[in-house]
């Protein structure tokens, strides 16, 4: 088993490692005080307060992932390995091979996506690969101790301060390859409604005879727990309010030929901001007010896009 620490933004990195042996075996555990202490001094360097941040393993024995490695070191234990990806910057995750104790770094994970960078995980005998599970819902000891019930799109984290621990939702956002939409005015185009910043906004133009519509298109097929739209925030309370009301939301997944289009929800009254269970595969994401509800322009401050990428 791996006793991992995960940063944010879904980086996880790996400490120290314990094999399923000595699991079983406390005693020995006893005799690995040393070792243990060791662990947790490395752990306390850290700006999780000392927790750890999850204890699990993804291991891929006698494969190896293939790209972006960011750097490869000789003569070094599988421990020394893990603890070089932790206080790497951008390491997700490690190849490791035990008959020459050599360490690859990588800057990529399987269950990582990243439309930049693409890897492979191949066959390759003697190379273990390690990654942390990102589908763990609850990171860290205050987390599995206290057990809170996050929403199904969101992670509990341990954090520093009290109580903690929090909810913490999983945004898709990087996994968003293009953005369009019915049009768009200068510097506040499609992008700005999936940026992660609620007050840059995507603003349509104005029109009186058409339906309006904003799209985000994956990189990759995505499962979405959820939605949340962000009005623009700056309106609340004016007229203007209401350009985002009755907003239709849509997965679309393309199969072949075929072309799956699904509304699983719609912005109604939208007020400040609404949440809105989705719980599909999707290939895009639409949102789509129709020219009889419209009442002549959409500007959005943010459109939330929660789940995962399903592994291969
Ligand atoms: C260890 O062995 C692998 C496979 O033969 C090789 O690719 C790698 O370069 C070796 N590492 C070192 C440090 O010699
Ligand atoms: C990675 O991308 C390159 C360039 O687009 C492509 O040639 C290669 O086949 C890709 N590899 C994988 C495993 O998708």
């Amino acid at each position: 088993n791996l006793q991992v620490d995960s940063t944010k933004n879904m980086r996880a990195k790996v400490v120290c490692v314990f094999s399923d042996t000595m699991k079983t075996f406390w005693s020995i555990l006893a005799i690995l005080g040393f070792f243990i202490a060791t662990c947790f001094s490395h752990m306390l360097k850290l700006n999780e307060c000392g927790n750890y941040d999850g204890i699990f393993s993804k291991i891929k024995y006698d494969q190896r992932l293939i790209g972006d490695i960011l750097n490869v070191i000789g003569a070094i234990t599988l421990r020394g390995c893990l603890t070089k990806c932790l206080y790497h910057p951008i390491c997700l995750s490690v190849n490791y091979r035990r008959a020459n104790s050599t360490c690859e770094l990588l800057g990529v994970a399987i269950q990582v996506y990243n439309p930049t960078k693409n890897d492979t995980l191949i066959s390759d005998a003697g190379w273990n690969h390690f990654e942390t599970d990102y589908t763990i819902k609850q990171l860290g000891r205050r987390c599995t101790a206290n057990n809170p019930s996050c929403s199904e799109y969101e992670i509990c984290e341990d954090i520093c301060g009290a109580p903690g621990y929090q909810c913490v939702k999983r945004t898709l956002r990087h996994t968003i390859a293009e953005y369009s939409a019915v049009s768009e005015l200068a510097g506040h185009e499609a992008i700005y409604a999936f940026d992660g910043n609620e007050y840059r906004i995507y603003h349509s133009q104005g029109s009186t005879d058409g339906n309006f519509w904003i799209k985000a298109t994956f990189g990759k097929r995505v499962f979405i727990t959820a939605v949340e739209v962000v009005n623009r925030l700056i309106h609340l309370g004016q007229v203007y309010e209401n350009r985002n009301d009755n907003i239709d939301l849509r997965t679309i997944l393309h199969e072949g030929d075929e072309t799956i289009d699904n509304v699983f929800g719609n912005t109604g009254d939208l007020g400040e901001r609404i949440i809105i269970p989705c719980n599909r595969l999707a290939d895009e994401l639409l949102a789509y007010q129709s020219k009889e509800v419209t009442i002549g322009i959409i500007q959005i401050g943010e459109i939330w896009v929660y789940g995962k990428v399903p592994f291969e």
